[in-house]
């Protein structure tokens, strides 16, 4: 190939290429792709004859949906000459039509009529609206047809995952999330990849880019208000990140993560879960004087007799473990298979770029496993925490006291430390049931109580 030949022109806008007739189902159910009817004007055309034009219909623009129309773009040579296959923006469903929205797309590609958007025809369906709805009806409507349905949106699947999947299976559809847990990281394709020939001892994740985000600006000093503001300023947390700092986000992404590793349904998972606020400044100081850091960690972890325990808190972790070293919006999965160190996987987990990229390796992955474990796979009930742990609990109250109420409620401390008007002990080994005897005796004094689970014993020495 001469230099000459490497010369390529800028990518033709999405809009510039041509948009197929309705493509014919093989008998297969997978989309059967037109040949396109022009070749794109790049030299990378030469060396792809008749790269497949792929139908695709959007439905939701913003940060994810607007980041994937960039990355098609952007990559579209890229994906011609290496997959031979050209995506066409056919439709993209958003609110306002009249938002300024600077990508490179036609503006009469846009509607806000979902009827109009399902009736137009494509071979693979994106939904980035988020939420349970126009989401679930988008997502049935398309599966119902045939259509490939692929999805970032971990509420939907949490929710109705099951459900659509089936849905998937009997119209010879396929329903893929990937973008939905993990942002980059990919954690559904790896767990997908093991269903069959293992089932993890444990899966554990920081799932929420946004909260370690703002977790990591307040162990460098920031207040809280100043760590949501720059990260909604980035992108990374929208006006509202209740669901981040709750748990709830982290915990519907547990819930697909349970049913594909143990083919838990999503609605049948019990999570305990505890809120980062109130009380996290407080537990990120606390873990910092121990040296250790906080974190919000999501699990599930098999127990003896088939049963699963799963849950979202924060946890302080060594500083020098693999989640201590996790900061800013990434996320890290590790899953236990037994195997000297667990296999993990990490990256952005947040923001538009991360998930547009996730969300391209769905469309660029021409048959999805399938989601279900299948027939003959061990049945896993999900069950509430048997058993106990070590607590950080910290409390608005000097250290005398908050020991004395301790005992009180038949809790014992091995650490105790004050820090200004605050004070926090370290429990022996307990159950969750009496970590909160502790906590409701401290509500009832008005003590502000908070609380992690305490994962390491080294940095326990630290605090005196
Ligand atoms: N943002 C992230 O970092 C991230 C990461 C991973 C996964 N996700 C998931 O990706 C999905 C999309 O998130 P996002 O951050 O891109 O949200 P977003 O910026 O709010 O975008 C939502 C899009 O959906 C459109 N939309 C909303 N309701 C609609 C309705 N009723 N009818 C038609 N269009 C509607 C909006 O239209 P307008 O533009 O006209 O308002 C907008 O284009 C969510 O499920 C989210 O959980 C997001």
């Amino acid at each position: 190939m001469t230099p000459q030949q490497l010369e390529i022109d800028a990518p033709p806008a999405l809009h510039d290429f041509p948009i197929v007739s309705a493509g014919a189902r093989s008998n297969t159910g997978l989309p059967k792709f037109t040949p396109h009817r022009g070749v794109a004007a790049t030299t990378f055309a030469t060396s792809v004859d008749t790269p497949r034009t792929i139908r695709v219909a959007l439905a939701g623009c913003g940060v994810v949906g607007g980041g994937l129309v960039r990355l098609l773009h952007e990559s579209a040579p890229a994906i011609a000459a290496r997959f031979g296959v050209r995506f066409d923006l056919v439709r993209v469903l958003v609110r306002d039509l009249n938002r300024e929205r600077n990508l490179p797309l036609d503006s009469r590609l846009f509607t806000n009529d979902i009827e109009a958007f399902l009736a137009h025809d494509s071979d693979v369906i994106i939904e980035a609206v988020g939420g349970n709805e126009p989401a679930r009806t988008i997502a049935s409507a398309a599966l119902r047809r045939g259509t490939k349905v692929i999805t970032a949106n971990k509420e939907l699947v949490a929710s109705h995952g099951d459900s659509l999947s089936a849905l998937a299976r009997e119209h010879g559809a396929s329903l893929d999330f990937g973008a939905a847990v993990g942002g980059s990281a990919p954690v559904i394709s790896t767990l997908r990849d093991l269903v069959g020939a293992s089932t993890p001892l444990s899966v554990r994740g920081i799932l929420n880019g946004t909260s370690n985000y703002v977790i990591s600006l307040l162990e460098r000093g920031a207040s809280l208000d100043g760590a949501l503001a720059s990260a909604r300023e980035l992108g990374l947390a929208e006006a509202d990140c209740a669901r981040d700092l709750d748990g709830r986000d982290a915990a519907a992404k547990l819930a697909i993560i349970a049913w594909i590793a143990f083919g838990i349904r999503p609605a049948d998972l019990h999570v305990r879960r505890t809120p980062l606020v109130p009380g996290l400044e407080r537990l990120v100081r606390f873990a910092t004087i121990t040296g250790a850091r906080l974190r919000l960690i999501a699990e599930c972890t098999r127990l003896p007799g088939d049963r699963v325990t799963a849950s979202v808190e924060p946890v302080i972790v060594h500083s020098e473990s693999a989640f201590g070293r996790t900061v800013l919006e990434e996320n890290r999965v590790e899953v236990d298979l037994g195997w000297r160190s667990p296999l993990s996987v990490s990256g952005p987990g947040a923001g538009g770029p991360p998930t547009a990229a996730a969300l391209l390796g769905d469309l660029l992955r021409v048959s999805p496993p399938p989601n279900d474990r299948g027939p003959g796979a061990t049945q896993f009930l999900s069950v509430a925490d048997p058993r106990e742990h070590r607590w950080l609990v910290g409390a608005h109250l000097d250290a005398v006291a908050l020991q004395r109420t301790s005992t009180a409620v038949g809790v014992r401390s091995e650490r105790c430390a004050s820090d200004g008007p605050d004070a926090a002990l370290i429990t022996a080994p307990a159950s969750w049931k009496s970590a909160q005897r502790l906590i409701a005796a401290l509500d009832s004094v008005s003590a502000a109580p908070s609380v992690a689970r305490y994962e390491t014993c080294k940095e326990a020495e630290v605090l005196q």
